[in-house]
């Protein structure tokens, strides 16, 4: 058999038994991999299969829990990103890596301007010239370095990311989903990037959850499943089949999730998303019906707009097009306060970030979004406040030493309950999860599922939002894909196939 020109490259890097534990979520588990000079290495993988956090541990922006890696055969163990980038391993995030309001120059320069320092001063002069040579080196020349980096659409801002990356010459890139988000242009720059690397003999992991460029690009590929390395292949082992079925089956005999196999709702349309177009373009054209007492599932990979849903449906997007009305009144909703008017309550993604207020109370926490229920007037009722809180505290088991106990300190699972707290204490008829067992154990998970069960039963109507295809297959009466922003697959109960709508995913 031919060998591929990863594997007669020498040895760069190797990780040996890599662990990240997130509380109780195992992100990663025994990851060993080498990455061999000359070569780009594809990781692939579901939402949340590991690989961000695999690239961020050998970026050295995370540290692992256990493991060890190395680094041209020496102990490599990076503090901080860094270190990891003196060495020579650079990494272009996910999210987004620049800092607003100074000019390209200086984020490109960023923490290095010490270079351009002549006498008690930083020659801007000198800086910019710097960066612009800098961004024609990645073949980007449609800015000025001089310019504040706010003036740029997202897509530019990540080239100047690009750039910040580059000037210290990296011997080893990792790019994580970064093309999805640009166009061709931005993508030939990254894709000419790597090319020139491999031509070099350095290396660029590559992670992207388009299959076809993956395969287009790299000379091998990883398979990353619930934090587990499944196979490695090398080009000429390439098969889209065959990959696809390396991400997915899974075990999915998790005794938690309902347990009847029929969609079981209502006739009645609750929630009516209308040929939806959001502001940031992550959500085209996109419309759903939701009916009382269904839970529907949404899923998709990552950049597929479906947290951008969420949001619009609670009235935190911008919308270009389209309306969000909630049936029963007839009422457009335009803000988060119309969506509480009218019962909807929103479990965000960003729970630490958006929905709650990590220095105040356990009891802050929950009465906030319930006060209109406590508070017939202008007063608060600290007594029935009270009461209010604990119930909720009791039905969810939350563990906190008092409802006054700062909900900073609480853990993740014990977190989210707070968050669920606060929506199911309104007695909403709408709830919106996003990722609503992100991050917690098994325990708080059953308890949720439970929780969402019992919703369901009682008439609610509930949208779940989930990058987990196991537990949209395991609780939802229907299932929609987005890909891109668009709907690109419908599936119901009972008639839910992991493979097929895997292929409408990618
Ligand atoms: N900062 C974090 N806190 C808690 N859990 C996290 C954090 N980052 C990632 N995770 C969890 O770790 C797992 C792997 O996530 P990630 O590496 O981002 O996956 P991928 O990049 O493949 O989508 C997921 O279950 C995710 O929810
Ligand atoms: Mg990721």
């Amino acid at each position: 058999m031919k060998q591929n020109i990863a594997a007669e490259g020498e040895l760069i890097l190797e990780t040996k038994n890599l662990c990240k534990q997130f509380g109780p979520t195992t992100a990663l588990d025994q990851v060993s991999i080498k990455i061999h000079r000359g070569e780009i290495r594809g990781l692939i993988g579901e939402n949340g299969s590991g690989k961000s956090t695999l690239a961020s541990v050998i970026s050295g922006m995370l540290q692992p829990t256990s493991g060890e890696m190395f680094y041209h055969g020496e102990i490599y163990r990076p503090k901080t990103m860094l270190e990891g980038g003196n060495l020579g391993i650079g990494m272009i995030v996910q999210e987004q890596g620049y800092v607003s309001g100074i000019t390209i120059a200086q984020n490109i320069f960023l923490g290095e301007e010490g270079r351009f320092r002549k006498g008690g001063f930083i020659s801007a002069k000198a800086m910019n010239r710097a960066a612009n040579e800098a961004l024609a080196e990645i073949g980007f020349t449609d800015v000025d370095a001089a310019q504040y980096i706010d003036e740029l659409d997202l897509q530019d801002r990540k080239m100047i990311e690009i750039a910040r990356v580059m000037i210290n010459r990296p011997e080893i890139l990792l790019v994580d989903e970064t093309t999805t988000a640009l166009s061709q242009h931005g993508r030939e720059i990254i894709y000419n990037i790597m090319a020139k690397m491999r031509d070099e003999g350095k290396a660029v992991i590559f992670i992207s959850h388009d299959l076809d460029e993956l395969m287009a690009r790299c000379d091998a590929m990883t398979v990353l499943r619930d934090g587990k390395l499944i196979a490695t292949l090398d080009k000429e082992d390439f098969a889209a089949d065959a990959i696809k079925r390396y991400m997915v089956g899974r075990d999915m005999s998790g005794k938690y999730y309902r347990e009847d196999n029929e969609r079981s709702h209502q006739e009645t349309v609750v929630l009516d998303v209308d040929n939806v177009t959001t502001g940031s373009g992550l959500l085209i054209n996109f419309s759903l019906q939701l009916h009382q007492g269904e839970i529907l599932g949404i899923g998709g990979l990552s950049h597929c707009g479906m947290h951008e849903l969420g949001k619009a449906i609670f009235g935190e997007e911008k919308l270009l097009t389209g309306t969000v009305t909630h049936v029963p009144s007839g009422a457009k909703i335009k803000s988060a306060r119309d969506a509480m008017r009218h019962g909807f309550g929103y479990v965000s993604k960003d729970r630490d970030q958006e929905a709650l207020v990590l220095t105040a109370s356990v009891k802050d926490n929950i009465s906030s979004a319930g006060l209109d229920r406590i508070n017939s007037g202008p007063f608060i009722f600290p007594r029935k406040e009270k009461d209010y809180v604990e119930t909720q505290v009791e039905r969810l088991s939350i563990k906190c030493t008092s409802i006054n106990q700062i909900v900073q300190y609480l853990s993740g699972g014990n977190k989210q309950k707070v968050v669920f707290g606060k929506w199911i204490g309104r007695d909403c008829d709408i709830l919106v999860l996003d990722c609503p067992t992100r991050g917690v154990d098994i325990g708080v998970k059953a308890a949720m599922y439970q929780l969402i069960e019992d919703m369901k039963n009682q008439g609610k109507s509930i949208v779940m939002i989930s990058e987990e295809l196991t537990e949209l297959i395991g609780m939802t009466d229907r299932l929609l894909i987005l890909k891109n922003g668009r709907l690109s697959g419908e599936f119901f109960r009972g008639a839910m196939s992991e493979h097929e709508i895997i292929n409408c995913m990618i």
